[in-house]
């Protein structure tokens, strides 16, 4: 197919003759003139761009999903129904229920960000995802306000989400439309020096990819948006691996699971929180619920990013990585994938397929633990993972991981044979405190000094004891220790 098809609200478009990197909130304010949606921040940040993409969800039903426009591609649109704050008008002319519920509850002053958090509200509302006043915070974690305040702001999403939430009486219409959409051919649509691939299947990823080593993989785009619209960068092949079905699937066994990449994060967190719950509360606290809707665990690891938050936790559980080139595979311990900043030991016309976790065994003890400026939607300054194995007392094995220590995520070696064979102590720990001040010289920048990274890397190895060996009654010096 060599045009992006897809539904505006209820009505089919064609995009032809637009950039294939055209933001999608470029797209419906430009475009469309449909201004409903704000840019606030241009970088997934704010929300002031949120709208809803729905699509089948393989059950005869449609998933809704709120993305941040102003990071998505067009092509992010094909085969699929795009809503914004416009769509929401009811036949009558009156508001949504979300929307009068931000009237009633006084949920908005200068407006500004107001149509973001309906459009939050509404995927709520029509998903049943939150449960609670708890949940409903996390929920909209990813929209920023700066005049009315969120009391009122979680007022009115608690008063909407009491109303039964509906599918507006169009989802076997909007299955229709979209199903006469989409052939489901590979997208191939150019423009200029332009080209989007957006293959459905692996074996045709692995072939067009091997065709074109120099393209871009876009998966979520919440990395590569960023290098269009903060970068200024002109991107020419583009191959969407995102709509690849093998690879969006997660496989657990008793013993193991195993991500394939381009699992979304939100696909991905029930099993993250069931290989351990520090990995649970980990993904509460990651970007936040449109940027994890899209973003994917490849992604996350294809970045080779320094303070990705992912990669220590899982080089702590010890996974591996698979790679594909054409028809050949290989794998790989993840910590190799990492060779320096900027460097991972991918191949050109090699992606990343997937990833394998064991399951921590019952003589395991493991814990993550982000530190960042923000509780939520923050990109760590320290991402602290550590897996230790103690059998009688002893400490017989240790993987410990860290983001924001170094160019790459990466083990802190010394401190590891510090702890291997000593007694599961106190005083074994206070000497791997000591030994990982030569395992590092962490990185200095404005998220955090070298000095204070260095120290919270040390005070989570002994929040580690403390809450996970410390015998009972020995009283828990956690905070006190994190402040000093
Ligand atoms: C507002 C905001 C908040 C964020 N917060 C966090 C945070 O809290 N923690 C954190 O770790 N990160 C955070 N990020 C960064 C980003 O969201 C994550 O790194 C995310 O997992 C990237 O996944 P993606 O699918 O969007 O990647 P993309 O942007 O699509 O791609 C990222 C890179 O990986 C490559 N790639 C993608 N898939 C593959 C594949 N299968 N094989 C090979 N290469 C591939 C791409 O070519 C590109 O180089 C944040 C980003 C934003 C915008
Ligand atoms: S404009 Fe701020 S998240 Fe899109
Ligand atoms: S109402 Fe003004 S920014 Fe929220």
């Amino acid at each position: 197919m060599n045009a992006i098809r897809f539904l505006l609200g209820d009505e089919p478009r064609t995009i032809t003759g637009l950039p294939v990197t055209t933001t999608v909130l470029d797209y419906l304010r430009g475009v469309e003139r449909l201004t409903g949606t704000k840019e606030g921040c241009a970088e997934g940040d704010c929300g002031a761009c949120t709208v809803v993409i729905a699509e089948p969800d393989g059950t005869g039903g449609l998933e809704h999903r709120s993305v941040n426009a102003c990071i998505q591609f067009i092509g992010a649109l094909h085969g699929r129904q795009l809503l914004s704050v416009e769509h929401l008008r009811q036949a009558d002319g009156s508001l949504h229920p979300v929307q009068q519920a931000m009237v009633d509850h006084h949920g908005s002053q200068c407006g500004f960000c107001t149509p973001g958090f309906v459009m939050s509200l509404y995927a709520a509302w029509r998903t049943d995802a939150v449960a609670n006043r708890q949940e409903l915070k996390d929920w909209l974690s990813g929209n920023l306000c700066r005049c009315t305040g969120y009391g009122p702001i979680l007022d009115a999403g608690e008063a909407a989400l009491k109303t039964p939430a509906g599918d507006d009486g169009d989802t076997a219409a909007v299955l229709a439309k979209l199903q006469a959409l989409d052939d489901g051919s590979m997208l191939d649509v150019a423009h200029g020096d332009q080209r989007w691939f957006a293959p459905h299947n692996a074996d045709d990823l692995a072939k067009i990819y091997a065709a074109h080593p120099d393209a871009i993989l876009v998966a979520g785009a919440t990395d590569v948006g960023l290098w269009v619209t903060k970068q200024h960068r002109h991107l020419t092949t583009l191959i969407d691996v995102s709509r690849v079905v093998q690879l969006t699937a997660i496989k657990e066994t008793a013993g193991a699971v195993t991500f394939g990449a381009t699992a979304s994060l939100r696909a991905a967190t029930a099993a993250l929180s069931a290989l351990h719950p520090d990995l649970g509360e980990m993904m509460r606290r990651f970007a936040s619920i449109p940027i994890r809707n899209t973003a994917t665990v490849g992604g996350n690891i294809a970045n080779g990013s320094p303070i990705g938050d992912l990669p220590p936790p899982l080089i702590a559980l010890g996974a591996t990585v698979t790679l594909r080139h054409g028809d050949e595979r290989r794998t790989l311990p993840l910590e190799d994938f990492f060779i320096a900043y900027g460097q991972q030991d991918r191949a050109p016309g090699e992606f990343v397929e997937s990833l394998t976790v064991e399951r921590p065994g019952a003589d395991d003890l493991f814990a993550c633990t982000k530190i960042s400026k923000r509780f939520d939607q923050d990109i760590s300054a320290v991402l602290a993972a550590i897996w230790l194995r103690v059998k009688a007392g002893q400490i017989t094995d240790a993987r410990i991981a860290f983001g924001g220590m170094a160019a790459t995520p990466s083990r802190a070696r010394r401190a590891e044979t510090a702890l291997i064979g000593q007694p599961w102590t106190a005083a074994s720990i206070e000497t791997a405190c000591s030994v990982l001040e030569s395992d590092f010289t962490p990185i200095d920048d404005m998220r955090a000094s070298a000095a204070y990274r260095m120290k919270a890397a040390q005070n989570c190895l002994r929040r580690f004891w403390y809450e996970r060996g410390a015998p009972a009654g020995e009283p828990t010096r956690v905070l006190e220790l994190a402040d000093g």
